[in-house]
């Protein structure tokens, strides 16, 4: 193919400007991915022994409040009318997600109504109030109280960083979400739901224009194919969402990420634990919480006697492991600035997603970032003949 665009890999971002590119604009589009299967994180597979969708890289729920977005996601799929709870495991009782008055009150053994609820837990986080709490521990008390804070939100935290709260920065929270109705839907988002023939056929069917071709198992950093950054730059305008520090060959340092670790098995039982997912909110066990996938499509003919589960646990990358939350510390964010500076000075490249910008991105969030980048920088550059920026 003779491309007039290479977009380095093919998540969400990438496929998004893609098929825009290639359907608003008549572009032929060049995608690489350097892993084997299309998608980015939001990959998923059928299990082969049970053929329940599994999504590879944790579980991905999607929910939008942005119309544009949201109708363009429908052009490729529809969605189910799955709508995501959480629940949580502390000290062998199961509690709602995220804090809310029905958490309360079984957590204090209570039939508080709102107010009186409201008024307990301003009374409890009284304990640090006119502090400047200077680390996740104290920020915590002082948002939610020390009783709430200690049950559901410390040990978890510890475990998703690997670190005792005293020792993590205060800003990691600006708040903690405590709701005072027994409404324990956990995204507020005007639309929610979950593709229903799975995330692989939503990502394929964008990719699927006859103006755009995939390769997989390609690298940009690899020499050995005919999209390499060495072959490429200068010849082809390129939108890189790969990580921006391995673009500049870590030229300002590594920016830090946190990474998970999954463990899934098969059981021979129809339901482990009756939901999607379940938080383990103390230190007794290692992992946070455990996924199970049937319960994310109830609609599905999925087999009765069997279930896959999937163990997720916490901790900083490095080299070589997926990265999958930016860590941001005042020193990542230094760094980032840095390269900001330096993508701005390349000619004929754009950074986009959650990689290329080291941001938590949300599935919507970098449907939205792809169709912002089309509108504002991409189209009228590529129109105009003139150099990205
Ligand atoms: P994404 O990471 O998906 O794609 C980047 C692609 O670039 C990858 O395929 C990678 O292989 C490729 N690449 C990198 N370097 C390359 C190179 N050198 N050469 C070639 N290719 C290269 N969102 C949401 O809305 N609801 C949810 O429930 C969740 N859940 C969730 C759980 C977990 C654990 C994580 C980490 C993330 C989520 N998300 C989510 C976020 C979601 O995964 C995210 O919005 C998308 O992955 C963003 O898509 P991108 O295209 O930006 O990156």
């Amino acid at each position: 193919m003779n491309a007039d665009l290479l977009v380095v890999g093919s998540g969400f971002f990438g496929l998004t400007v893609a098929e825009r590119l290639a359907e608003e604009l008549g572009l032929r589009v060049q995608v690489i991915d350097r892993r084997p299967h299309i998608g980015g994180n939001a990959y998923s597979e059928d299990e082969p022994t049970t053929g329940i969708e599994v999504h590879r890289y944790g579980a991905h729920l999607f929910h939008t409040s942005n119309e544009r977005v949201w109708e363009y996601a429908n052009r490729f799929t529809a969605f189910t009318d799955y709508v995501h709870r959480v629940y949580t495991r502390h000290d062998g009782e199961v509690f709602p997600m995220p804090i809310n008055l029905g958490t309360i009150n079984q957590f204090f053994r209570a039939a508080y109504g709102p107010e009186e609820a409201k008024a307990l837990i301003r009374e409890q986080a009284g304990e640090l109030a006119g502090t400047d709490p200077q680390n996740l521990n104290d920020k915590g008390i002082q948002l939610i109280g020390r009783p709430l804070y200690e049950a559901f939100i410390k040990h978890y935290t510890a475990k998703q960083w690997q670190t005792d709260p005293m020792d993590l920065p205060a800003a990691v929270i600006s708040r903690l979400p405590v709701r005072y109705t027994y409404d324990n839907r956990y995204f507020n988002d005007t639309h929610e739901g979950l593709p229903v023939d799975g995330y692989t056929a939503w990502l394929e069917r964008m990719a699927d224009h006859p103006r755009i071709e995939v390769a997989l198992d390609t690298d940009f950093f690899d020499d050995a194919h005919a999209f390499s950054r060495s072959k490429v730059l200068g010849q082809l305008p390129v939108v890189y969402t790969g990580p921006v520090d391995r673009y500049f060959d870590f030229a300002e340092g590594e920016l830090g990420w946190r990474t998970l670790d999954f463990e899934q098995e098969v059981l021979q039982v129809g339901d482990f634990q009756g939901t999607p997912v379940m938080n383990y909110a103390d230190d007794d066990v290692a992992f946070t919480r455990i996924h199970e996938f049937r319960h994310f499509h109830p609609e599905r003919d999925y087999p009765t006697d069997k279930t896959v589960i999937m163990r997720e646990f916490s901790r900083f990358a490095e080299s070589g492991d997926e990265p999958y939350y930016p860590v941001n510390t005042a020193h990542d964010r230094e760094r980032l600035l840095k390269y900001r500076d330096l993508a701005k000075g390349e000619r004929d490249v754009l950074f986009g997603g959650r990689l290329g910008t080291y941001k938590y991105l949300d599935m919507h969030m970098a449907i939205g970032a792809a169709l912002s980048m089309v509108d504002n920088k991409l189209v009228p550059a590529l129109r105009a003949g003139s150099t990205l920026e």
